[in-house]
């Protein structure tokens, strides 16, 4: 059984049918990509997956529960994190609030300060900057600061949505060493990415998006030798 199940979705914003009818799984222990253009839906289907839209038809299972009409506070306490677009921190508090907040969901309070030892091990950079407010991160350190919280929250997989968004080629080699190594840990990850040549070098799967429907799917090591793949995402 697939650990994320994700059935015959279609999604609409109003009158406009953003996803048009797509199914995928990602099993444990796997990175999946999703790739795809701007506009292409990648988003809408983990907000989807995630409890934060609610799906015209479809549905979404996880570990065997039909999750589909479950409000989205409720799936990060099942295992299920996510690292949003675009970050979003709560810039006013924090390194060490933003951490603790991911933890929110989380019953054994008592871990805590073990599993922020773990995260700035983890993310050193957050460690020098434990009181720093996070509104007066770098980008890529408010990334860590992101994937950090939401590792907080002990998740059975994580979803990432755009995490090289707007860093330096270093960075962006950072940040996908990080999600090797999240993923080395037993995590499964769902990765969002528009920065397809290296979601698929860290992938074991991909599917690919385009305008709301899923055109490509298979093996990321195959992808990155398929010359429609290459011509459309990787810039060959
Ligand atoms: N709140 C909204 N209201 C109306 N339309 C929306 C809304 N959010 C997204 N859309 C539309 O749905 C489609 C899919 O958007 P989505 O954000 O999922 O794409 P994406 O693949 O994540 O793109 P990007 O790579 O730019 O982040 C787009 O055509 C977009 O304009
Ligand atoms: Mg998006």
């Amino acid at each position: 059984m697939a650990m994320l199940e994700v059935k015959d979705l279609e999604v609409y914003y109003g009158m406009i049918q953003a996803i048009k009818g797509i199914s995928f799984e990602v099993n444990k222990g796997e990175v999946i990509a999703l790739i795809g253009a701007n506009g292409a839906g990648k988003t809408t289907t983990l907000h989807t997956i995630t409890g934060l839209l609610s799906p015209k038809k479809g549905s979404v299972i996880f570990e065997g529960k039909d999750i589909t009409k479950i409000p989205a506070h409720k799936i990060v306490s099942m295992g299920m994190a996510h690292v949003p677009e675009g970050r979003r921190v709560f810039s006013d508090l924090s390194v060490y609030e933003n951490l603790k907040l991911g933890a929110y969901t989380r019953k054994d309070k008592e871990n805590l300060n073990k599993d922020l030892e773990s995260i700035y091990e983890r993310f050193p950079r957050l460690a020098e900057r434990k009181n720093q407010s996070a509104g007066t991160l770098s980008g890529g350190e408010q990334q860590m600061l992101a994937m950090g919280r939401a590792l907080m929250s002990k998740p059975s997989i994580v979803l990432m949505d755009e995490p090289s968004m707007g860093l330096s080629p270093i960075l962006v080699n950072e940040i996908f060493d990080i999600i090797e190594s999240i993923s080395k840990t037993g995590t499964t990850v769902l990765l969002v990415e528009q920065n397809a040549k290296k979601a698929l070098s860290i992938a074991d799967r991909a599917y690919v998006l385009e305008t709301g429907k899923i055109v490509t799917s298979g093996n990321a090591s195959d992808l990155l030798e398929d010359d429609s793949i290459k011509k459309a995402y990787l810039g060959e």
